[in-house]
């Protein structure tokens, strides 16, 4: 029987998210147009809040992508696929890549290396709302991170189990279930 244990609530995950924004807010503040681009499908409820608690003088400009990585319902498998890549002339602005987890690290490396060569950007940084840094397999530093979390399979708030629980409120820890896709 799959049993979920919160692990952050939903007012835990906004006083987080505002502060994030706070500090997103304090380094973007004078540059312009910056680019907040969310990974799909996962960082959808994270970029819907993070981009509302970000204020800078001049408006952000929000693209999406969708990318994932082809394995187990609960492991990456490092071939990353790019159901949906497309994004407008975005050469030389500031971007930030808004992610739900950096996790292997492979989905963050693989779309870092594909901005930087499409777009060679003026800045390229990275918000994820969660960071499991115990699993990196490629070196990649997120540089605005929600919640540290340990080698823990989560989900809600966007974040999967084969395509149930995102819709959840709540972060929280997903436990009696293969780690084959259901
Ligand atoms: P990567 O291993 O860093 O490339 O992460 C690939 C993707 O795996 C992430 O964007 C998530 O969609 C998914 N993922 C990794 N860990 C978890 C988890 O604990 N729960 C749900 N999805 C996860
Ligand atoms: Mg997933």
């Amino acid at each position: 029987m799959p049993k979920i244990k919160q692990l952050y609530s939903a007012e835990q995950i906004q006083t987080r998210v505002k502060e994030l924004g706070g500090e997103i807010s304090e380094d973007y503040r004078k540059l312009p147009r910056p680019v907040v681009i969310g990974v799909m499908k996962g960082a959808f409820c994270f970029l819907a809040d993070l981009v509302r608690n970000i204020e800078t003088d001049d408006t952000l400009q929000v693209e999406f992508v969708r990318l994932a990585s082809y394995g187990s319902a609960s492991e990456s498998s490092g071939q990353i696929q790019t159901p949906y890549l497309e994004l407008p002339n975005i050469f030389n602005r500031h971007i930030l890549v808004v992610e739900d987890i950096v996790d292997s690290g492979r989905t963050a490396r693989f779309f870092l290396d594909y901005l930087e060569g499409q777009f060679k950007p003026a800045s390229l940084k990275i918000a994820s709302f969660l960071d499991k840094p115990s699993r990196r397999v490629v070196p990649v530093r997120a540089d605005y991170v929600g919640f540290t979390i340990n080698d823990l399979f989560v989900v809600g708030y966007g974040l999967d189990y084969g395509e149930r629980y995102r819709e959840l409120p709540y972060l929280g820890e997903l436990s009696g279930v293969e780690a084959t896709a259901p």
